[in-house]
């Protein structure tokens, strides 16, 4: 067996697959995110430790196989989030995570000094306040007495790592989401660190996702159950490894992940390309491999805001379900998702939502379809970009909470205009990272092989003709409120 850990922002989910992809058992332990001021967003990295510790053994219990059959173990993470450690290795501070926005400022600066082209032509990015050099240069500025003390840096997952094997090591798709890696070729960008005073030495040893990095330390061997010789992998970022669980593995492939916020990711075989910072531009879990992705920030927070809102005795199918009666638009109706700012396309964090078209007519449950609609009009902006970037699409993996019913896979199709996979397994980046484990193990030859084997498509739900047409139209539309509401929604 291996196992996948799935570092979130809510809680850590781990989970036990045998061989041949079936998932044997899961388990999920939450931790609190803290917000002592508006914007900020921030864990304490010893809950991550604690919490994972608790889940792999309550995990081994749920799973009832032996603990000497778990071979490998690897991880999937929350992106961007920064956890600074001094000499001792000691955390110096709270990680400050990927939603927090305290770094409008941060970001301005790096985009001056740097200058936007040579960022985009080393970093591939812009600089978002999600992303982890802005957080670093805000601590630099504003807790310099911290900052002082800072040794090196890492990711949440990489930290996790870090505690349950001694080894201190960041793989590339998420050093990808620094804004300090050179993406293309792999290595620390000197130049950006220079530009912005920051001494290279704090940027930790650069390894594969799928290279091995240790076994357990015999103290979380005795803590967890598992056996100490447990192979422990690097790992990847969220997307990536949601990517490596939807087989997201050449050129072609595009997954659509519904969670609190909402990613639409495409394959890419080169770092190469320049995208003009329009999406973001990472390395792959997969070695020498990239993909481009794009965010709506409040995909399902959206449909979470008006349940809770407005209908929060309704079970979450039957929103569903009853939205879905109503017609394509909503009986004329618009939503766009813009609850707490936008990333994609317009990395814009002050635009706010707002329902457009409103009639006495309608009912609470268009105003529900408007929202779920709204929201794939808002992916559906990433999915035409990544279309207009010269790819062919030929489907797309939808993974996590729109993969949830038949309704939302259909509405995806239909506007996506393109078929839409289900899969068997709803896991996504655990899954991703139980890969990388299987295949450092040794079980497969490639990742490919591996998820020619992990992968289970359910259901494939194809684009209706008059649905599609209806829905470019309003999608048109739709593309009209962010220009008309810029100013006045600020
Ligand atoms: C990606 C991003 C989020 C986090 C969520 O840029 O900020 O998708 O990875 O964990």
């Amino acid at each position: 067996h291996v196992i996948g850990v799935d570092l979130g922002t809510s809680a850590v989910k781990v989970l036990l697959v045998d061989r041949n992809g079936n998932v044997k058992g899961e388990w999920t332990e939450t931790y609190p995110l803290y917000q002592p001021h508006s914007g900020y967003s921030e864990q304490n990295p010893e809950d991550w430790v604690e919490k994972t510790i608790v889940a792999l053994r309550k995990l081994l219990e749920v799973s009832h196989v032996s603990p000497d059959s778990v071979a490998g173990l690897s991880f999937s993470g929350q992106m961007h989030g920064l956890v600074l450690l001094d000499k001792e290795r000691n955390v110096l501070r709270n990680a400050i995570l990927w939603n927090d926005t305290r770094t409008t400022e941060e970001c301005r600066e790096i985009e001056e000094k740097v200058g936007k082209e040579t960022l985009l032509s080393i970093a591939k990015n812009r600089a978002l306040e999600g992303f982890t050099l802005p957080k670093l240069l805000w601590v630099k500025k504003h807790e310099p007495h911290l900052y002082q003390r800072a040794y090196t840096f890492l990711l949440p997952k990489d930290y996790v790592r870090f505690r349950l094997t001694g080894h201190i090591a960041m793989e590339y798709s998420d050093a990808a989401g620094t804004l300090l890696l050179d993406v293309e070729n792999k290595t620390w960008s000197q130049l950006i660190c220079d530009i912005l005073d920051i001494d290279v030495q704090l940027c930790p040893p650069l390894v594969e996702s799928t290279a091995y990095v240790g076994t357990l330390l015999p103290e979380i061997a005795e803590e967890t159950g598992l056996p100490a010789n447990v192979k422990v992998f690097a790992g990847g970022a969220d997307n990536a490894c949601g990517a490596v669980g939807a087989g997201i593995l050449s050129e072609g492939r595009m997954m659509c992940s519904i969670g609190t916020s909402g990613v639409v990711l495409a394959y890419e075989q080169t770092g190469k390309k320049d995208f003009a910072g329009k999406v973001h531009y990472f390395n792959h879990a997969k070695p020498d491999a990239y993909y481009i992705m794009g965010v709506t920030l409040a995909a399902g927070y959206s449909f979470d805001w008006w349940k809770r809102t407005f209908m929060e005795d309704v079970p979450f199918a039957d929103i569903v379900q009853r939205a879905y009666e109503s017609p394509i638009g909503a009986n004329g109706l618009l939503f766009a998702p813009y609850l707490v700012g936008e990333r994609t396309p317009y990395a814009d964090a002050d635009i706010r939502a707002s329902f457009i078209g409103i009639d006495s007519s309608q009912t609470k449950w268009d105003f529900a379809r408007a929202v779920m609609e709204g929201i794939t009009f808002s992916l559906n902006e990433s999915v035409e970009m990544i279309k207009a970037s010269g790819k062919t699409v030929e489907s797309v993996v939808s993974i996590g909470g729109g993969a949830k019913s038949r309704e939302w896979l259909q509405l995806q199709a239909d506007i996506f205009a393109i078929p839409v996979e289900k899969l068997k397994n709803e896991q996504g980046p655990g899954l991703g990272a139980a890969m990388i484990a299987a295949y450092g193990c040794g079980w497969f030859d490639s990742l490919e092989q591996c998820s020619d084997m992990f992968k289970q498509v359910e259901l494939v739900v194809e684009p209706q003709k008059e649905a599609v047409v209806r829905y470019q139209e309003l999608f048109a539309i739709y593309r009209e409120i962010y220009p008309q509401t810029k100013e006045i929604t600020r």
